[in-house]
């Protein structure tokens, strides 16, 4: 832990985090009277910006004192470096943007080219492209600061250019630009989380499973799985969220309270509406593991599926039957429209999964997820949009398909 971070402050036990100069004086340089006076980076330690025009050999030093304690495997050029910053680098954030709405003071559309010729090129014209970081325009609405920031001075340890020589108010049109892309959609992260739940290798494809080796976290048994599952001898199974938490998020208390699925351990529907920073905390502990498994994306998928994504089976189907409660007759033209052009009309043409009559039968709770949120790595369409009362009618009648070939 860095010797001057508060011992009660949410990175301390973080030293990753806790040793950035932004962590303690903020991405606006003024510390507690800034952006971080309040909330989870908040820690009571002062800005920077009263050594703006300083003499950087001063800097140095405060940089070296008991409270920095900044040494190797810093040497003298990263110091001064960090002292030119210091000195005349930095920028009076208030002035370009408004703190209370987060928004830049700049113009929209003005300088749009400068970001479709600089940025999209790495980030892409809509600002997804980047599997690693969130969607830019929801980053740079959500943290203005972080962002101007950034284009200033470039990423850390990336290729991306610092634009510090450009006009200032044209930065800040770009960023105005920026904060006008789209975020993404939470309909499609919500099914994308839905099919990680499913399959998370699968969703993030083959060549992704097979570069793993043997050192890989999620080839070895995961922590949570009981050693005397019926699948703890095969990580690909047991990794999966359903194999512990069911394809009814209901862990112990639904379908696999029984039979070979059976962990018991609880489900996941308490966690219906609650916020993603402690969904995606939850996934990262030492229980789940998926840290440095998973990319931000994937985690804001999966935490915007259980949180917001998670059906209630049993208004679905009967638990005991395994019976779809729709109306078999009344949507058979959307499967037949929608389903059988891979399928086929009986729902035996995919040739390396039972018929679709025979698993809905026996599964019905895993279908309608994969019906609801698409089939993980394959281009089977999501139909969520369609409605709950829609699809348990089309459960219901691809129930009375046939079940053999
Ligand atoms: C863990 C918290 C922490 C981190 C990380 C940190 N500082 Fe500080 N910094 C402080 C504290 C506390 C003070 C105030 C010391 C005082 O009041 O005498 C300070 C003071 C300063 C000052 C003097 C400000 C003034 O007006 O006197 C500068 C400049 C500074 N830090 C730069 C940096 C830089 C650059 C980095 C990254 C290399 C950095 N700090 C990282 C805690 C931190
Ligand atoms: C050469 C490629 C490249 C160019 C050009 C580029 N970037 Fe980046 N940018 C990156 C990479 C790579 C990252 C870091 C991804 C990571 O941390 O995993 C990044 C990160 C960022 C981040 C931080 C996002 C976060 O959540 O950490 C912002 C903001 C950003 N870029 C804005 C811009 C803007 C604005 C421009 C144009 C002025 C731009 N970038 C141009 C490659 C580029
Ligand atoms: C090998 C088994 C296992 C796997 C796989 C697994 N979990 Fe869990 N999960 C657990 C256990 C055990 C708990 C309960 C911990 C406790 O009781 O505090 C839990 C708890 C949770 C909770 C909190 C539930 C609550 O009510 O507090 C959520 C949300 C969750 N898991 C989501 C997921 C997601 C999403 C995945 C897939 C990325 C996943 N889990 C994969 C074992 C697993
Ligand atoms: C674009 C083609 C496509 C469309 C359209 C499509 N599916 Fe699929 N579906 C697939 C593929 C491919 C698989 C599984 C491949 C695999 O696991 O090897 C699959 C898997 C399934 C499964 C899981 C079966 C199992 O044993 O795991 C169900 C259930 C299913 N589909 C139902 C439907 C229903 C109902 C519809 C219409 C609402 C539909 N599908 C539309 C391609 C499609």
């Amino acid at each position: 832990m860095h010797p001057a971070y508060p011992v009660d402050g949410t990175y301390a036990g973080e030293s990753k985090t806790n040793w950035r100069c932004k962590e303690c004086h903020g991405w606006d340089y003024q510390g507690r009277d800034g952006v971080y006076g309040r909330g989870k980076h908040a820690t009571g330690i002062k800005g920077i910006q009263a050594m703006a025009g300083e003499d950087p050999g001063k800097i140095v030093a405060v940089l070296k004192d008991a409270t920095h304690a900044y040494g190797p495997p810093m040497v003298d050029e990263d110091f001064q470096d960090l002292a030119n910053f210091v000195s005349k680098g930095q920028v009076d954030m208030n002035r370009y943007i408004d703190r209370a709405t987060k928004m830049a003071r700049g113009h929209v559309s003005k300088r749009q080219d400068y970001y479709k010729s600089i940025c999209a090129g790495c980030h892409s014209r809509d600002g997804h492209k980047l599997r690693t970081i969130l969607p830019l325009g929801g980053v740079a609405r959500d943290n203005p600061w972080e962002t101007l920031h950034k284009i200033l001075n470039g990423h850390p340890a990336e290729k991306m250019p610092a634009l510090r020589v450009l006009n200032r108010q044209t930065l800040i049109d770009i960023l105005a630009y920026i904060q006008n892309l789209p975020n993404g959609e939470i309909l499609s992260s919500i099914v994308r989380g839905g099919r990680l739940y499913d399959n998370w290798r699968k969703e993030l494809g083959q060549l992704f499973l097979s570069n793993a080796g043997p050192d890989y976290p999620a080839n070895k048994r995961h922590p949570a799985y009981p050693i005397t599952g019926k699948f703890s001898k095969k990580p690909l199974t047991h990794w999966r969220c359903k194999e512990c938490h069911g394809w009814d998020y209901s862990g112990r208390d639904g379908v696999f309270s029984e039979g070979i699925h059976f962990t018991d351990i609880k489900g996941i529907q308490n966690r219906t509406g609650s916020g993603l920073g402690p969904i995606i905390a939850i996934l990262k502990d030492d229980n789940h593991r998926y840290g440095n498994i998973l990319s931000v994306q994937d985690f804001r998928d999966l935490a915007n599926f259980v949180s917001a994504g998670q059906v209630d089976m049993n208004k679905y189907i009967d638990h005991m039957s395994g019976l779809a409660k729709g109306d078999r007759t009344k949507d058979k033209a959307l499967y037949t429209t929608i389903c059988a052009s891979c399928h086929g009309l009986d729902g035996t043409l995919v040739i390396n999964i039972s018929p679709l009559g025979r698993t809905t039968r026996k599964n019905p709770q895993g279908a309608l997820h994969k019906m609801i949120n698409g089939h993980p790595g394959e281009a089977m369409p999501a139909l969520r949009a369609l409605g709950m009362e829609t699809l348990t009618n089309i459960l219901a009648y691809v129930q009375t398909l046939p079940a053999q070939r």
